[in-house]
């Protein structure tokens, strides 16, 4: 039985392919609703069609290949015409939590290489504030990682080292870091002024809040409609 979630992320990766035409240069995060994207461009370019792809993480260029997308590595002077990423959470004003999978530092990465970013999400992704419903991500240097607990304990967040469910120990990321996953005594009012509060730590790689990177999301509805959201104008 296909669960309505799937239905929606669907709906929202075909809709988000739909803006490809061929041979743009491609960016692709990770994660399912990627995933998904990935198979919805077998179909829409068989064979590629001058397609170049890079993309976020092993986990997505191993889905890629076992469709027989192959992707490119990153040159050293890499734009993308269109990002195509799913997310955690997505406010009103298009600021994001990512790295649900653990791929937030090459996501962000990418992003900022992107004329063009677009993010497919459900409606279970739209909340009013970060940190509503899901931590933030944040991926540290491990040596750095028992300082690094403590410091943003002091800034009120609960902390938790994210762990392989395997062997219990944490859990590595494709850059060989670690993730610690925040809980903020309440939903975040200045997502950006948090950003930037973070980065002040010697040792955090990068965090999962993405404040000004996406322009527009498709929100995939469980009747597999698509709902457009475009991020407001800067005042
Ligand atoms: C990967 O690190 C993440 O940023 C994903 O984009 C995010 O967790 C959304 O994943 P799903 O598309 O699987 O919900």
């Amino acid at each position: 039985m296909v669960e309505l979630w799937d239905v929606s992320k669907t709906a929202a990766a075909v809709a988000a392919v739909g803006k490809v035409r061929k041979g743009m240069r491609l960016a692709l995060g990770g994660g399912t609703t990627v995933a998904a994207a990935l198979d919805a461009l077998r179909t829409a370019f068989p064979g590629g069609f001058g397609l170049e792809i890079v993309v976020a993480s092993e986990a997505t260029a191993a889905e890629a290949r076992g469709l027989g997308i192959e992707p490119v590595p990153l040159a050293p002077d890499a734009r993308f015409d269109l990002m195509l990423d799913g997310a955690d959470e997505v406010t009103p004003a298009l600021a994001l939590t990512k790295g649900g999978g653990g791929a937030l530092f090459r996501e962000k990465f990418l992003a900022r290489l992107a004329d063009e970013v677009v993010i497919m999400v459900d409606t279970t992704k739209l909340v009013d504030r970060l940190g509503t419903r899901h931590p933030i991500p944040v991926e540290v240097v491990p040596f750095a990682r028992p300082v690094l607990t403590r410091q943003i304990t002091a800034l009120g967040f609960a902390v938790s080292l994210r762990t392989s469910p395997d062997s219990g120990r944490a859990w590595r990321t494709d850059n060989g870091n670690e993730i610690l996953d925040l809980k903020p005594l309440a939903p975040i009012d200045e997502p950006a002024r948090v950003d930037r509060t973070l980065h002040e730590l010697t040792g955090v790689i990068e965090t999962g809040i993405f404040v000004g990177l996406a322009h527009r999301a498709l929100v995939g509805q469980p009747d597999g409609s698509v709902q457009l959201l475009e991020r407001p104008a800067s005042p």
